[in-house]
Order: C-alpha cells, then sequence, then structure tokens
C-alpha cells in the first residue's frame, strides 16, 4: 500500500538562515550550483515523494528566496532566524495536523538523492520510530554535528558546544529528518521552552523524542550525498560532483565530452546524440543543441538553440538560434533575437543581435548586423556594417535574397536593399537599392544592373576598386 493511505507525509525545506561562513552578501541557498539555487536542489530531490504539502522556511532575504522556488511548494515565513528547532515550529504551524510523518531537509544539502530520502523514510515507517536521522562517517567532521546513538536514544551535540572527546566523533549529522508530526510537535514545544535565550536546535527535540519513542540514526550509503555547503570550499566541492554527475548523463546518452573537466553543462541544458563538446565549453541556461553538433572549443552559450549538424567555435551565444547546418565562429558573437537560418554562416569576429539570417547566407567577417533581416543566399562582404542606431533609435534593414554586398558596405538603417542587388566596395547605403542593381559610392548611387558586375563608363568605380566582395 502506497505511504500516502497509510498517512500523509508533508516536507519541510529549512532555507530561513543567512549561512555566515559563505561570507555573502547573498542568502546561502540563493548560491547557484550548476545554474541552478541552491535550495532547489532539495526540493527537487523531493520532488518523486510526493509529500502533501511541502513548505520552504524562508527568512534572510525572504523575498529573493521566494522568486526563485517552484510554485508547486509553499514559503512559509520565519520572522527571526533562531535556529533550526524555530524554523521546523514555523512550518508545524503552517501545517496544522497531528497525523503524518515530516520530512525535513536542510537547504543546504544539494546532493541529497531522492533515492536517499526515499529509503530514510521506509527504515522510518517501518522502524515505526518518532524520529529517523540521515547520518555519516565522515573523515574531517569539522563544522557538522556530532552524533551519538544509545538503545533508541539519539544524541547530537554541535562542534561548538561539544567537548573535546565528543569532537573525536566522526558520526556527523547530515540535516535530513523524519519525524512523526505529534512526536515533533511535542518535543519541540518542550525544547523551545528550555531554550528560551540561545539558540533552538531542532536536533534537541530529537533527544526528547528518543527517550518518549525512539529515534533512530539512518547511515547514508553514497558518500558523495554528505556534501554540505557551508562555505565557498564546500560550494566548488559540489559544483565539482554535480556537474560531473550532468556530463555522465549526457554521455550516457551519446553525446562525446571531449574534456569533461573543462565543461561546464547546466542541469536545464539538452544536447543530442553524436554531438561533440569540445574543451573550454560553457552550455547555460534554456540552451538546446541537436545531434551530430561540434560545440567548442571555448563556447559559451546562454539560453542558445542549435540545431542539428551545426558547428560553432570559439564564439558566444546569448539568446540566439543557430539552424542545421549552420556555421558559427571562431569568434563570432550571437545576441538576443539572432535567428540563423539553415546552413547559414556567421564567420570570424562579426556581432548578430535581433537578426534573421535567411538559408545559405554568410556574414563570413568583420561584421556588424543588428536589427536586420537578411534573406537567403546573400553574401555580405568583410566588414559590411548595418548603421542601425541613430543615437536615438534603433532602426532597421532589410537585405532580400540573393544580395552581395562589398567589402566595408556601410548600410545605414533604415534601408532596404533589393533582391540580388549588388553592391561595390565601400558604398555607403542611406537609400533602398532596387532589385537587382549595381550601386556603389557615398552615398551609393545606383550604376547599373547587378549582372554587370564592373561598371559600364570605365572599368573601376570613383574610389578606384572594383566594387570587390571577400569571397566564401
Ligand atoms: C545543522 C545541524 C547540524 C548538522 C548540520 C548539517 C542544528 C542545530 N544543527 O547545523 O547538527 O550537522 O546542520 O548541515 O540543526 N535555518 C533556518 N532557520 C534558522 C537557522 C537555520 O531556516 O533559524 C536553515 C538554514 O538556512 C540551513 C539549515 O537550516 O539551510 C541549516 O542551518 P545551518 O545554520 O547551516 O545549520 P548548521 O549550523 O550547519
Ligand atoms: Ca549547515
Amino acid at each position: 500500500m502506497p505511504y500516502e493511505e497509510i498517512s500523509p507525509i508533508f516536507a519541510a525545506v529549512l532555507a530561513a538562515g543567512k549561512g555566515t561562513r559563505m561570507k555573502s552578501n547573498r542568502a546561502k541557498v540563493l548560491h547557484t550550483i550548476c545554474g541552478v539555487p541552491m535550495v532547489n536542489y532539495a526540493i527537487a530531490a523531493l520532488k518523486p515523494i510526493e509529500p502533501q504539502r511541502t513548505l520552504v522556511v524562508v527568512g534572510h532575504q525572504a523575498d529573493e528566496v521566494k522568486a526563485v522556488l517552484p510554485p508547486t511548494v509553499e514559503p512559509v515565513l520565519q520572522k527571526q532566524q533562531i535556529g533550526t528547532g524555530d524554523a521546523v515550529r514555523v512550518a508545524l504551524e503552517a501545517i496544522e495536523e497531528d497525523e503524518g510523518t515530516l520530512l525535513v531537509v536542510n537547504g543546504d544539502g544539494p546532493l541529497i538523492s531522492y533515492h536517499t530520502l526515499t529509503e530514510l523514510l521506509e527504515r522510518h515507517r517501518s522502524a515505526g520510530v518518532g524520529a529517523t536521522v540521515l547520518v555519516a562517517e565522515l573523515d574531517n567532521a569539522t563544522g557538522l554535528g556530532r552524533v551519538m546513538e544509545d538503545a533508541g536514544v539519539v544524541r547530537i551535540v554541535e562542534e561548538r558546544d561539544a567537548t573535546e572527546a565528543e569532537k573525536q566523533i566522526r558520526l556527523v549529522n547530515l540535516g535530513l529528518y523524519a519525524f512523526e508530526l505529534e512526536e515533533i510537535r511535542r518535543a519541540l514545544a518542550l525544547v523551545l521552552v528550555e531554550n528560551i535565550q540561545g539558540e533552538f536546535y531542532l536536533t534537541d527535540a530529537l533527544e526528547v523524542i528518543g527517550r518518549r519513542s525512539r529515534a533512530v540514526t539512518y547511515r547514508v550509503k553514497n558518500p558523495e550525498e554528505a556534501n554540505l555547503v557551508n562555505d565557498r570550499a564546500h560550494l566548488a566541492l559540489a559544483e565539482e560532483i554535480l556537474r560531473r554527475r550532468i556530463l555522465d548523463e549526457h554521455m550516457r546518452k551519446g553525446v562525446t565530452v571531449r574534456d569533461p573537466a573543462s565543461t561546464h553543462i547546466e542541469a536545464s541544458v539538452e544536447i543530442g546524440r553524436d554531438t561533440v563538446i569540445l574543451p573550454g565549453t560553457f552550455l547555460r541556461g534554456e540552451t538546446r543543441i541537436g545531434s551530430d553538433c561540434v560545440i567548442g572549443p571555448s563556447t559559451d552559450l546562454l539560453d542558445t538553440v542549435v540545431d542539428d549538424g551545426a558547428l560553432v567555435e570559439h564564439s558566444v551565444g546569448r539568446g540566439a538560434v543557430v539552424g542545421a547546418g549552420a556555421s558559427v565562429g571562431p569568434y563570432a558573437y550571437l545576441r538576443p533575437g539572432t535567428v540563423l537560418g539553415e546552413a547559414s554562416k556567421v564567420g570570424a569576429y562579426c556581432e548578430v543581435k535581433n537578426t534573421w539570417v535567411g538559408m545559405g547566407s554568410k556574414v563570413p567577417h568583420l561584421s556588424y548586423v543588428g536589427d536586420a533581416e537578411i534573406g537567403e543566399g546573400a553574401n555580405l562582404g568583410a566588414g559590411t556594417i548595418t548603421a542601425n542606431y541613430d543615437g536615438e533609435n534603433k532602426h532597421h534593414t532589410t537585405i532580400a535574397d540573393g544580395v552581395f554586398t562589398g567589402i566595408n558596405t556601410n548600410l545605414i538603417a533604415p534601408v532596404t536593399i533589393g533582391e540580388n542587388a549588388y553592391l561595390g566596395a565601400g558604398s555607403v547605403v542611406n537609400k533602398d537599392i532596387p532589385p537587382g542593381k549595381l550601386a556603389m559610392g557615398m552615398p551609393a548611387r545606383v550604376i547599373g544592373d547587378a549582372s554587370k558586375k564592373v561598371p559600364e563608363e570605365g572599368k573601376r568605380d570613383r574610389n578606384g576598386s572594383r566594387h570587390g566582395g571577400t569571397e566564401e
């Protein structure tokens, strides 16, 4: 019979503390690991258990913490951060019930898994005890509560209160507990009264419960999960482990990761099979990579979609879309609103913003293209620039199918270059160019048909150049 039919499960995530040892202006649980705020790991581990309600106790920077919580949890406010015991009391006030089991999870244990939570819960329920606490035997127990267990009573002493002998104990409290609701209510009431002055330790309630109705420990099986985060060194260690888990998962699904040590992929990213990720690559946010792509080396993509078979090297993408078979870089910068069509190319030292680049079109070298629409099969010569900003407003540039621009073409927006038009090198275009025409000069004027790539009178234009573009 599923647990829910026996008696309900509630969960409380403790996330109100400041995290003094982080030496941060931000609450500890807001620090991200692989792009995700720390508190959300505990919440994710609880989710498959489907507690009837999941309360998140917030306090320090409550609004900021609330802002990162998923809608499935209920924040409750602990007005003063006077200890973990008081934090659980706040959660209990919101729950009201007396029947059922309460899972309490410290918000700073991002590596605790759903499996461990489930096993702890099963053990707790089958043993019929009042409380169960997750523990681990560590070589270095510094900073953690030391655990002593004897005949159904668990006593935990915090490091700052421990005697020299107690400090030698290597069995530590991992800050994850299952409590029978009735027991924890009763015990906390006693502890809080005794403790009016100091900090209210949740761990003290454990001892009270043990004396009434048995408390037991449960040892975590995977030692990795014992990596709690109290300072920045712990944060880096947790990041290292979680980062490796994410990479392993991608490799299992058929992604080649050349150098896991230098590859950073956030939990939210998706990658198709046979894609190769080269060293020094960061894939973040809502980035989605298709199959058969090559990404990197030294590439940083945030919220960027890359379709099958595309190549992105030594480049930065922010909110961009790269079409199938397209090629980006080296050293390209794709900014929000960039959409590169199938088999298109944005090459070396190009910046593209809020621009549609049509199928097979090329922006191969040293260009800035912003607020533009480029049709299919166009080729922008090296140094082609859209002057999209007049100092006050942004203006649009339209470059139709098959347009060819010579090197150092300046397009003064708003402007439209008609289909298959051809612009000579160094043109400064401030008026629309009709389809099929050849134009050049400053300001550019039409001097013939684009089919005649060489001007009619004389073979060179005023600047002495031959309209030339750059090939690619
Ligand atoms: C606590 C345990 C310790 C255990 C360790 C594991 C107590 C008294 N001690 O110590 O035995 O080894 O966790 O990490 O519980 N919090 C609140 N409100 C508060 C205080 C804390 O919500 O008033 C939250 C924090 O945001 C944090 C969690 O509770 O997520 C643990 O608090 P923290 O101050 O880190 O406890 P420790 O001193 O590490
Ligand atoms: Ca802690």
